[in-house]
């Protein structure tokens, strides 16, 4: 058996935890293998709504495992908070959720830091979501950070101060006031929490099911564009949430990785600052924001909103390797007259069709064709036979230009409202 990847091809919020929900079924095991609380993966069925942040999104199928990977970085206060949130539901995760020993702990005073910094970097901030992400992956790569293993062992206290007295001085660096006291005091009952639940270490228990033939899916969080080496740098995330970033953050060689599921919104939004070449700045990017509920599940910050963009799909699929591809929000663009698509970047007088280096505003402009829109409602609709013509034009002319199959299209948040899609690709 192989691991199969689902992953993000823009700048997150595609919609992630609804299509591994939905898959989740032909899986044994879930595991994510990057990012930390900055997620928020948003599942809704049976008249529920749900935001899971560390947690793999298998957690609602009892029988599954859900692994947090060795690449993940958790804030033991933000993951307890999620878990008593499941345990209150009725989820039983005693038995279900596992820890690597080898995920790196995000301190309060990783937290101080990205706000500290954030506030310093002003105009130029990178609209971090301020949960400690970019500290605590200094650390990991610095050598100096905590994992989930420390916790258990005798010498923790004396770990944390070290790295604490550190954070500390540094912060003295910064005009910025804080308290910390009252913020360690909740962060080590929650570190006691945490010695509470069931620590394994991943990258053999990960390849020991491959080995029993168990079927695997790796669940990516944020977005390709926001890839520490491959995102419109610095306006990033911290890890590499590409497939490669599966590899390392679970332990797995790459010759173990089966299917790429890439995941796309219909459109593109992005949250916080950075270059977003199709963003709409009129009624109409008001529009798409009100009509797609665009606002952060971590943040509550509403999202910028913008046409689809050919060039940056086609990066992200050749990055990642993607094999499938999944569309989102459909019923979103409905009652557009005209949908627009970035097929192209006109770039130092030359009309491109890839992404170049550099893609902040003004040394790129995008080149749109107007494609027909549709103007039913999708989001009672539950197989293609239904979709209107228009819009199964705009997955064709989608597919050719992307040069991979899409197999699943999501007419609404709900599980139920998702269609499978067999493509001639396929
Ligand atoms: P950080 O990862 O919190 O440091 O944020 C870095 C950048 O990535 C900011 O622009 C955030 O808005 C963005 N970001 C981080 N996590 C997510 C996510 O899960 N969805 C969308 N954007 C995110």
């Amino acid at each position: 058996m192989k691991v199969d990847i689902l992953l993000g091809l823009q700048w997150g919020d595609e919609g992630k935890g609804k299509i591994v929900d939905v898959i989740t079924p032909d899986y044994e095991v879930i595991a994510r293998f990057q990012g930390g609380p900055n997620a928020g993966h948003t599942l809704e069925f049976e008249g529920r709504k749900y935001v899971l942040h560390t947690i793999p999104s298998g957690i609602f199928h009892s029988d599954k495992k859900n692994v947090v990977g060795n690449g993940v970085v958790i804030d033991p206060v933000i993951f307890k908070k999620e878990v008593d949130a499941l345990v209150k539901e009725g989820v039983n995760i005693n038995k279900s959720l596992l820890l690597s020993r080898k995920a790196h702990l995000i301190l309060p005073t990783h937290r101080l830091l990205d706000a500290a910094s954030e506030k310093e970097k002003g105009s130029k901030k990178i609209g971090s979501t301020l949960k400690g992400i970019g500290p605590t992956y200094m650390d990991k790569t610095g050598r100096n950070g905590l994992r989930v293993g420390d916790a258990l062992s005798d010498k923790f206290q004396e770990k944390y101060d070290q790295l604490k007295a550190k954070h500390e001085r540094l912060l003295g660096h910064y005009d910025f006031d804080y308290d910390l006291a009252p913020l360690e005091e909740e962060w080590m009952k929650a570190i006691d929490f945490l010695r509470t639940m069931t620590v394994i270490d991943s990258e053999h228990y990960i390849n020991n099911d491959l080995r029993a033939d168990k079927r695997i899916l790796a669940e990516g969080a944020q977005g390709s564009l926001l890839d520490i080496d491959f995102g419109s740098y610095p306006f990033v995330t911290s890890s590499n949430t590409i497939s490669a970033g599966a590899c390392t953050g679970l332990g797995v060689a790459l010759n173990k990785i089966g299917e790429v599921f890439g995941i796309f919104k219909a459109y593109c939004t992005r949250v916080g600052s950075g270059p977003f070449p199709t963003e709409l700045h009129d009624d109409m990017g008001e529009e798409l924001r009100a009509k797609g509920h665009e606002f952060g599940a971590t943040t509550g910050r509403p999202r910028r909103c913008g046409w689809i963009d050919l060039p940056a799909l086609k990066y992200a699929i050749m990055i990642n390797g993607v094999t499938k591809l999944i569309m989102t929000k459909a019923d979103v663009l409905s009652n557009f007259d005209h949908v627009q698509v970035c097929t192209h970047y006109m770039h130092q007088g030359e009309k491109i069709d890839y992404l170049p280096y550099s893609i902040q505003d003004g040394e790129i402009t995008p080149v749109y064709e107007a494609i027909p829109g549709w103007q039913q409602d999708l989001t009672g609709m539950r197989s293609i036979d239904e979709l209107p013509a228009e819009l199964n034009n705009y997955i064709t002319y989608l597919e050719e230009h992307l040069n991979v199959p899409i197999t699943i299209v999501s007419v609404g948040p709900d599980r139920s409202q998702t269609i499978h899609r067999d493509s001639v690709m396929a």
